[in-house]
Protein backbone atom coordinates (compact mmCIF):
# COMPACT_ATOMS: atom_id res chain seq x y z
CA UNK A 1 0.00 0.00 0.00
CA UNK A 2 1.30 3.67 -0.24
CA UNK A 3 0.96 5.33 3.24
CA UNK A 4 0.95 9.20 3.82
CA UNK A 5 2.20 9.35 7.08
CA UNK A 6 1.85 12.69 9.18
CA UNK A 7 4.34 13.75 11.81
CA UNK A 8 6.47 10.71 10.28
CA UNK A 9 10.17 12.46 11.16
CA UNK A 10 8.29 12.35 14.64
CA UNK A 11 9.43 9.88 17.71
CA UNK A 12 6.67 7.33 16.98
CA UNK A 13 6.75 7.88 13.11
CA UNK A 14 9.93 7.30 12.26
CA UNK A 15 9.81 4.25 14.23
CA UNK A 16 6.43 3.06 12.14
CA UNK A 17 8.34 4.21 8.94
CA UNK A 18 10.81 1.72 9.59
CA UNK A 19 8.51 -1.15 10.00
CA UNK A 20 6.02 -0.02 7.21
CA UNK A 21 9.39 0.17 4.84
CA UNK A 22 10.68 -3.28 5.42
CA UNK A 23 7.33 -5.11 4.95
CA UNK A 24 7.50 -3.24 2.00
CA UNK A 25 4.95 -0.57 2.02
CA UNK A 26 4.94 2.87 -0.08
CA UNK A 27 5.74 5.69 1.97
CA UNK A 28 5.18 9.70 1.93
CA UNK A 29 5.68 11.42 4.93
CA UNK A 30 4.36 14.75 5.64
CA UNK A 31 5.95 16.89 8.97
CA UNK A 32 6.40 20.98 9.74
CA UNK A 33 9.56 19.60 12.06
CA UNK A 34 7.77 21.96 14.44
CA UNK A 35 9.14 18.89 16.49
CA UNK A 36 11.40 16.86 14.51
CA UNK A 37 14.48 16.83 12.42
CA UNK A 38 15.29 16.69 9.09
CA UNK A 39 18.16 14.70 9.70
CA UNK A 40 15.99 11.59 10.71
CA UNK A 41 15.66 11.53 6.87
CA UNK A 42 19.19 10.45 6.53
CA UNK A 43 18.71 8.02 9.37
CA UNK A 44 16.35 6.52 7.83
CA UNK A 45 17.39 6.32 4.55
CA UNK A 46 20.59 4.49 6.29
CA UNK A 47 17.83 1.76 8.61
CA UNK A 48 15.77 0.99 5.20
CA UNK A 49 17.96 1.57 2.05
CA UNK A 50 14.50 3.42 0.93
CA UNK A 51 14.25 7.23 0.81
CA UNK A 52 11.08 8.24 1.36
CA UNK A 53 9.30 11.03 -0.18
CA UNK A 54 9.06 13.96 2.14
CA UNK A 55 7.01 17.17 2.49
CA UNK A 56 7.93 19.69 4.67
CA UNK A 57 3.99 21.09 5.38
CA UNK A 58 1.99 21.60 7.70
CA UNK A 59 -1.76 19.46 7.90
CA UNK A 60 -3.44 22.96 8.64
CA UNK A 61 -2.32 23.86 4.90
CA UNK A 62 -5.51 22.47 3.19
CA UNK A 63 -4.20 23.71 -0.46
CA UNK A 64 -0.80 21.90 0.27
CA UNK A 65 -2.90 18.85 1.47
CA UNK A 66 -4.67 19.17 -1.86
CA UNK A 67 -1.60 19.02 -3.68
CA UNK A 68 -0.14 16.37 -2.41
CA UNK A 69 -3.36 13.84 -2.34
CA UNK A 70 -3.34 14.75 -6.27
CA UNK A 71 0.25 14.03 -6.83
CA UNK A 72 0.14 10.74 -4.86
CA UNK A 73 -1.52 7.93 -5.15
CA UNK A 74 -2.13 7.46 -1.27
CA UNK A 75 -4.11 4.52 -0.05
CA UNK A 76 -4.25 5.25 3.68
CA UNK A 77 -3.08 7.93 5.93
CA UNK A 78 -1.46 7.07 9.72
CA UNK A 79 -1.96 10.33 11.08
CA UNK A 80 0.56 11.01 14.37
CA UNK A 81 0.92 14.72 13.79
CA UNK A 82 0.23 16.75 16.25
CA UNK A 83 1.26 18.47 19.56
CA UNK A 84 1.64 16.16 22.89
CA UNK A 85 3.67 18.50 25.79
CA UNK A 86 0.60 18.29 28.39
CA UNK A 87 2.00 21.37 30.45
CA UNK A 88 2.21 23.29 27.13
CA UNK A 89 -1.35 22.05 26.21
CA UNK A 90 -2.76 23.86 29.69
CA UNK A 91 -0.84 26.80 28.58
CA UNK A 92 -1.82 27.17 25.46
CA UNK A 93 -4.82 25.69 24.53
CA UNK A 94 -6.13 27.34 21.58
CA UNK A 95 -3.18 26.23 19.79
CA UNK A 96 -3.19 23.08 20.81
CA UNK A 97 -6.97 22.83 19.80
CA UNK A 98 -6.02 24.48 16.71
CA UNK A 99 -2.95 22.29 15.75
CA UNK A 100 -4.56 18.77 16.35
CA UNK A 101 -8.21 19.37 15.88
CA UNK A 102 -8.02 22.02 12.75
CA UNK A 103 -5.41 20.36 11.51
CA UNK A 104 -6.87 17.02 11.68
CA UNK A 105 -10.65 18.28 10.31
CA UNK A 106 -8.15 19.30 7.41
CA UNK A 107 -6.59 16.67 6.76
CA UNK A 108 -9.83 14.46 6.76
CA UNK A 109 -11.21 16.98 4.35
CA UNK A 110 -8.51 16.99 1.65
CA UNK A 111 -8.69 12.76 2.24
CA UNK A 112 -12.43 12.40 1.66
CA UNK A 113 -12.31 15.75 -1.65
CA UNK A 114 -9.40 13.36 -2.97
CA UNK A 115 -11.43 9.75 -2.08
CA UNK A 116 -8.84 8.41 0.55
CA UNK A 117 -11.31 7.36 2.97
CA UNK A 118 -8.44 4.66 5.40
CA UNK A 119 -7.03 6.53 8.20
CA UNK A 120 -5.32 5.23 11.50
CA UNK A 121 -4.62 7.96 14.63
CA UNK A 122 -2.35 7.73 17.26
CA UNK A 123 -4.96 8.05 20.41
CA UNK A 124 -3.80 7.09 23.37
CA UNK A 125 -4.63 5.90 27.06
CA UNK A 126 -5.47 9.60 28.32
CA UNK A 127 -8.92 9.16 27.22
CA UNK A 128 -9.54 6.80 29.74
CA UNK A 129 -8.80 9.48 32.36
CA UNK A 130 -8.97 7.90 35.69
CA UNK A 131 -9.93 4.05 34.51
CA UNK A 132 -12.86 2.68 35.43
CA UNK A 133 -10.89 -0.65 36.00
CA UNK A 134 -7.90 -2.08 35.06
CA UNK A 135 -6.44 -4.02 33.25
CA UNK A 136 -8.12 -1.49 30.89
CA UNK A 137 -9.89 -3.05 28.18
CA UNK A 138 -11.70 -1.21 24.87
CA UNK A 139 -15.12 -1.33 26.91
CA UNK A 140 -13.86 0.59 29.72
CA UNK A 141 -15.74 4.04 29.31
CA UNK A 142 -13.57 7.32 28.13
CA UNK A 143 -13.32 9.44 31.51
CA UNK A 144 -12.36 12.95 32.01
CA UNK A 145 -9.19 14.31 30.85
CA UNK A 146 -7.15 16.83 32.77
CA UNK A 147 -5.87 18.85 30.33
CA UNK A 148 -6.72 20.46 26.88
CA UNK A 149 -3.63 17.97 24.99
CA UNK A 150 -5.31 14.78 26.30
CA UNK A 151 -9.18 16.43 24.76
CA UNK A 152 -7.89 17.09 21.71
CA UNK A 153 -7.47 12.80 21.92
CA UNK A 154 -10.66 12.45 22.92
CA UNK A 155 -12.66 15.19 20.40
CA UNK A 156 -10.70 13.84 17.65
CA UNK A 157 -11.83 9.97 18.60
CA UNK A 158 -14.80 11.48 18.31
CA UNK A 159 -14.57 13.21 15.05
CA UNK A 160 -13.09 10.43 13.51
CA UNK A 161 -16.45 7.84 15.12
CA UNK A 162 -19.13 10.81 13.68
CA UNK A 163 -17.26 10.62 10.02
CA UNK A 164 -17.31 6.99 10.04
CA UNK A 165 -21.02 6.49 10.77
CA UNK A 166 -21.77 9.22 8.37
CA UNK A 167 -19.92 7.90 5.47
CA UNK A 168 -19.83 4.31 5.60
CA UNK A 169 -17.08 4.50 2.76
CA UNK A 170 -14.42 5.45 5.65
CA UNK A 171 -12.67 2.97 7.54
CA UNK A 172 -11.10 4.04 11.00
CA UNK A 173 -8.68 2.52 13.44
CA UNK A 174 -8.15 4.63 16.62
CA UNK A 175 -5.12 2.92 18.44
CA UNK A 176 -4.77 4.03 22.63
CA UNK A 177 -1.16 3.80 22.97
CA UNK A 178 -0.18 3.04 26.27
CA UNK A 179 3.81 4.69 27.48
CA UNK A 180 5.97 4.21 24.68
CA UNK A 181 9.70 4.32 25.19
CA UNK A 182 12.79 2.32 24.11
CA UNK A 183 14.00 3.10 20.54
CA UNK A 184 15.17 1.42 17.59
CA UNK A 185 18.00 -1.31 17.96
CA UNK A 186 20.71 0.74 15.34
CA UNK A 187 20.55 3.45 17.82
CA UNK A 188 20.33 5.94 15.08
CA UNK A 189 16.69 7.40 15.73
CA UNK A 190 14.73 7.78 19.12
CA UNK A 191 12.98 10.55 21.13
CA UNK A 192 14.36 13.38 21.33
CA UNK A 193 12.06 16.08 23.51
CA UNK A 194 12.35 19.91 23.31
CA UNK A 195 13.42 21.17 26.58
CA UNK A 196 13.74 19.43 30.16
CA UNK A 197 11.46 16.22 29.56
CA UNK A 198 8.09 15.67 30.73
CA UNK A 199 8.22 11.62 30.37
CA UNK A 200 9.75 9.71 32.33
CA UNK A 201 11.94 7.58 30.05
CA UNK A 202 13.68 10.72 28.65
CA UNK A 203 13.99 12.09 31.96
CA UNK A 204 15.91 8.93 33.32
CA UNK A 205 18.24 8.46 29.86
CA UNK A 206 19.07 12.40 30.33
CA UNK A 207 20.49 12.21 34.35
CA UNK A 208 22.34 8.87 32.88
CA UNK A 209 23.95 11.22 30.40
CA UNK A 210 25.11 13.36 33.01
CA UNK A 211 22.63 16.35 31.24
CA UNK A 212 20.12 15.96 34.11
CA UNK A 213 21.28 15.95 37.86
CA UNK A 214 18.89 13.46 39.31
CA UNK A 215 15.55 12.36 38.62
CA UNK A 216 12.42 13.50 40.53
CA UNK A 217 9.94 10.69 41.38
CA UNK A 218 6.37 12.29 41.62
CA UNK A 219 5.17 10.50 44.65
CA UNK A 220 5.59 7.82 46.48
CA UNK A 221 2.32 7.84 48.53
CA UNK A 222 0.02 6.17 45.77
CA UNK A 223 -1.99 3.00 46.38
CA UNK A 224 0.44 0.59 44.37
CA UNK A 225 2.75 -2.08 45.35
CA UNK A 226 6.05 0.48 46.13
CA UNK A 227 3.97 3.97 46.10
CA UNK A 228 5.38 5.26 42.66
CA UNK A 229 2.66 5.70 39.79
CA UNK A 230 2.59 1.70 37.89
CA UNK A 231 2.17 2.53 34.03
CA UNK A 232 1.99 0.23 30.75
CA UNK A 233 5.32 1.48 28.90
CA UNK A 234 5.67 -0.56 25.31
CA UNK A 235 8.74 -0.67 23.09
CA UNK A 236 7.99 1.88 20.37
CA UNK A 237 9.53 -1.06 17.67
CA UNK A 238 6.23 -3.22 19.24
CA UNK A 239 4.07 -0.27 18.40
CA UNK A 240 4.84 0.81 14.79
CA UNK A 241 3.99 -2.97 13.88
CA UNK A 242 1.18 -2.84 15.61
CA UNK A 243 0.05 0.39 13.07
CA UNK A 244 1.40 -2.18 9.88
CA UNK A 245 -0.73 -4.34 11.79
CA UNK A 246 -3.98 -2.22 11.72
CA UNK A 247 -3.92 -2.07 8.00
CA UNK A 248 -5.65 -4.89 7.79
CA UNK A 249 -8.58 -2.99 9.37
CA UNK A 250 -8.97 -0.32 6.42
CA UNK A 251 -10.41 -3.33 4.19
CA UNK A 252 -13.75 -1.83 2.81
CA UNK A 253 -16.33 -2.05 5.18
CA UNK A 254 -14.36 -2.47 8.30
CA UNK A 255 -16.14 0.91 9.77
CA UNK A 256 -14.65 1.56 13.15
CA UNK A 257 -11.98 -0.04 15.12
CA UNK A 258 -10.65 0.98 18.39
CA UNK A 259 -7.39 -1.12 20.04
CA UNK A 260 -5.26 -0.68 22.91
CA UNK A 261 -1.78 -0.80 22.52
CA UNK A 262 0.18 -1.93 25.19
CA UNK A 263 1.91 -5.21 27.06
CA UNK A 264 -0.58 -5.92 29.66
CA UNK A 265 2.29 -5.18 32.59
CA UNK A 266 2.34 -2.77 34.65
CA UNK A 267 6.12 -1.07 36.37
CA UNK A 268 6.32 1.67 39.17
CA UNK A 269 8.50 4.28 38.38
CA UNK A 270 11.07 2.51 41.17
CA UNK A 271 10.73 -0.85 38.88
CA UNK A 272 11.69 1.55 35.89
CA UNK A 273 15.02 3.38 38.03
CA UNK A 274 15.87 -0.39 38.86
CA UNK A 275 15.21 -2.43 34.97
CA UNK A 276 17.26 0.34 33.55
CA UNK A 277 19.77 0.22 35.97
CA UNK A 278 20.27 -3.31 35.44
CA UNK A 279 20.01 -2.89 31.75
CA UNK A 280 22.83 -0.38 31.70
CA UNK A 281 25.02 -0.56 34.39
CA UNK A 282 24.32 3.37 35.07
CA UNK A 283 23.23 4.53 38.30
CA UNK A 284 20.26 6.99 38.68
CA UNK A 285 19.90 9.22 41.67
CA UNK A 286 16.48 10.14 42.43
CA UNK A 287 14.65 12.29 45.14
CA UNK A 288 11.30 11.74 45.89
CA UNK A 289 8.77 14.66 45.22
CA UNK A 290 5.03 16.21 45.26
CA UNK A 291 2.86 13.91 43.65
CA UNK A 292 2.18 16.26 39.83
CA UNK A 293 -0.87 17.32 39.29
CA UNK A 294 -3.21 14.92 37.01
CA UNK A 295 -1.30 11.81 37.51
CA UNK A 296 -3.27 8.87 37.90
CA UNK A 297 -2.05 5.90 40.12
CA UNK A 298 -1.73 3.60 37.99
CA UNK A 299 -2.91 2.92 34.25
CA UNK A 300 -2.67 -0.33 32.44
CA UNK A 301 -3.57 -2.23 29.49
CA UNK A 302 -5.83 -5.34 28.67
CA UNK A 303 -4.21 -5.78 24.47
CA UNK A 304 -5.65 -9.01 23.62
CA UNK A 305 -8.49 -7.49 21.50
CA UNK A 306 -5.61 -6.46 19.42
CA UNK A 307 -3.86 -10.51 19.59
CA UNK A 308 -7.60 -11.62 18.68
CA UNK A 309 -8.40 -9.10 15.74
CA UNK A 310 -4.72 -8.09 14.12
CA UNK A 311 -2.88 -10.53 15.32
CA UNK A 312 0.00 -8.35 17.12
CA UNK A 313 1.19 -9.08 20.38
CA UNK A 314 3.92 -6.61 22.38
CA UNK A 315 7.22 -9.36 21.97
CA UNK A 316 10.24 -6.72 23.97
CA UNK A 317 10.44 -6.90 27.42
CA UNK A 318 11.30 -3.65 30.01
CA UNK A 319 14.88 -4.46 30.07
CA UNK A 320 15.18 -4.11 25.90
CA UNK A 321 13.08 -1.07 26.08
CA UNK A 322 15.97 0.19 28.32
CA UNK A 323 18.62 -0.84 26.65
CA UNK A 324 17.48 0.23 23.65
CA UNK A 325 16.30 3.70 24.92
CA UNK A 326 19.97 4.29 26.39
CA UNK A 327 21.30 3.18 23.35
CA UNK A 328 20.04 5.98 21.14
CA UNK A 329 20.68 8.55 24.39
CA UNK A 330 24.68 7.52 24.53
CA UNK A 331 25.26 7.78 21.17
CA UNK A 332 23.53 10.67 20.47
CA UNK A 333 23.73 12.64 23.70
CA UNK A 334 21.87 15.76 22.38
CA UNK A 335 19.26 14.14 19.95
CA UNK A 336 19.95 14.93 16.51
CA UNK A 337 21.41 18.25 17.22
CA UNK A 338 25.02 17.37 16.74
P1 LIG B 1 6.49 13.75 18.08
O1 LIG B 1 6.34 15.16 18.53
O2 LIG B 1 7.86 13.15 18.10
O3 LIG B 1 5.89 13.58 16.60
C1 LIG B 1 4.84 14.37 16.12
C2 LIG B 1 5.28 14.96 14.79
O4 LIG B 1 4.21 15.76 14.26
C3 LIG B 1 6.50 15.87 14.92
O5 LIG B 1 7.49 15.45 14.00
C4 LIG B 1 5.97 17.27 14.56
O6 LIG B 1 6.95 18.05 13.89
C5 LIG B 1 4.78 16.94 13.69
N1 LIG B 1 3.72 17.94 13.67
C6 LIG B 1 3.12 18.56 14.73
N2 LIG B 1 2.18 19.42 14.30
C7 LIG B 1 2.17 19.36 12.94
C8 LIG B 1 1.43 20.00 11.93
N3 LIG B 1 0.51 20.94 12.21
N4 LIG B 1 1.66 19.68 10.63
C9 LIG B 1 2.60 18.75 10.32
N5 LIG B 1 3.36 18.13 11.23
C10 LIG B 1 3.14 18.41 12.53
O7 LIG B 1 5.48 12.86 18.95
P2 LIG B 1 5.34 11.28 19.07
O8 LIG B 1 5.69 10.89 20.46
O9 LIG B 1 5.99 10.61 17.92
O10 LIG B 1 3.75 11.15 18.95
C11 LIG B 1 3.11 10.91 17.72
C12 LIG B 1 1.61 10.92 17.93
O11 LIG B 1 1.27 9.95 18.93
C13 LIG B 1 1.08 12.26 18.47
O12 LIG B 1 -0.16 12.52 17.87
C14 LIG B 1 0.94 12.00 19.94
O13 LIG B 1 -0.03 12.82 20.52
C15 LIG B 1 0.51 10.54 19.96
N6 LIG B 1 0.81 9.86 21.23
C16 LIG B 1 2.07 9.91 21.74
C17 LIG B 1 2.33 9.29 22.96
C18 LIG B 1 3.72 9.35 23.57
O14 LIG B 1 3.84 9.08 24.77
N7 LIG B 1 4.77 9.65 22.80
C19 LIG B 1 1.31 8.62 23.66
C20 LIG B 1 0.03 8.57 23.09
C21 LIG B 1 -0.21 9.21 21.86
N1 LIG C 1 7.33 10.47 36.46
C1 LIG C 1 8.22 10.81 37.47
N2 LIG C 1 9.17 11.72 37.20
C2 LIG C 1 9.33 12.32 35.98
C3 LIG C 1 8.42 11.96 34.95
C4 LIG C 1 7.43 11.04 35.22
O1 LIG C 1 8.11 10.29 38.58
O2 LIG C 1 10.24 13.15 35.82
C5 LIG C 1 6.30 9.45 36.72
C6 LIG C 1 4.87 9.96 36.58
O3 LIG C 1 4.41 10.54 37.77
C7 LIG C 1 4.12 8.67 36.20
C8 LIG C 1 5.18 7.89 35.39
O4 LIG C 1 6.44 8.44 35.77
O5 LIG C 1 3.82 7.93 37.35
C9 LIG C 1 5.00 8.03 33.89
O6 LIG C 1 4.94 9.42 33.55
P1 LIG C 1 5.06 9.93 32.03
O7 LIG C 1 5.00 11.43 32.09
O8 LIG C 1 6.22 9.31 31.36
O9 LIG C 1 3.75 9.32 31.36
P2 LIG C 1 2.21 9.52 31.68
O10 LIG C 1 1.65 8.16 31.93
O11 LIG C 1 1.99 10.55 32.71
O12 LIG C 1 1.66 10.11 30.30
C10 LIG C 1 2.09 9.61 29.04
C11 LIG C 1 2.02 10.73 28.01
C12 LIG C 1 0.61 11.14 27.79
C13 LIG C 1 -0.18 9.94 27.38
C14 LIG C 1 -0.08 8.86 28.43
C15 LIG C 1 -0.81 7.61 28.00
O13 LIG C 1 2.76 11.85 28.48
O14 LIG C 1 0.56 12.07 26.74
O15 LIG C 1 1.28 8.54 28.65
O16 LIG C 1 -0.42 7.25 26.72
F1 LIG C 1 -1.47 10.31 27.25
Amino acid sequence: MKILVTGGTGYIGSHTVVELQTQGHDVVILDNLSNSDMKVLDRLEAITGVRAVFYNADIRDKKTLDDIFEKEDIDAVIHFAGLKAVGESVQKPLMYYENNIGGTINLLNSMSEHGCKNIIFSSSATVYGTPAFVPITEECPKGTCTNPYGWTKSMIEQILTDTCFADKEWNVVLLRYFNPIGAHESGTIGENPNGIPNNLMPYVTQVAVGRLKELGIFGDDYDTPDGTGVRDYIHVVDLADGHVKALKKLEPGSGLSIYNLGTGQGYSVLDIVRNFEEATGVKIPYVIKERRAGDIAECYADSSKAFRELGWKAKKGIKEMCADSWRWQKNNPNGYAD
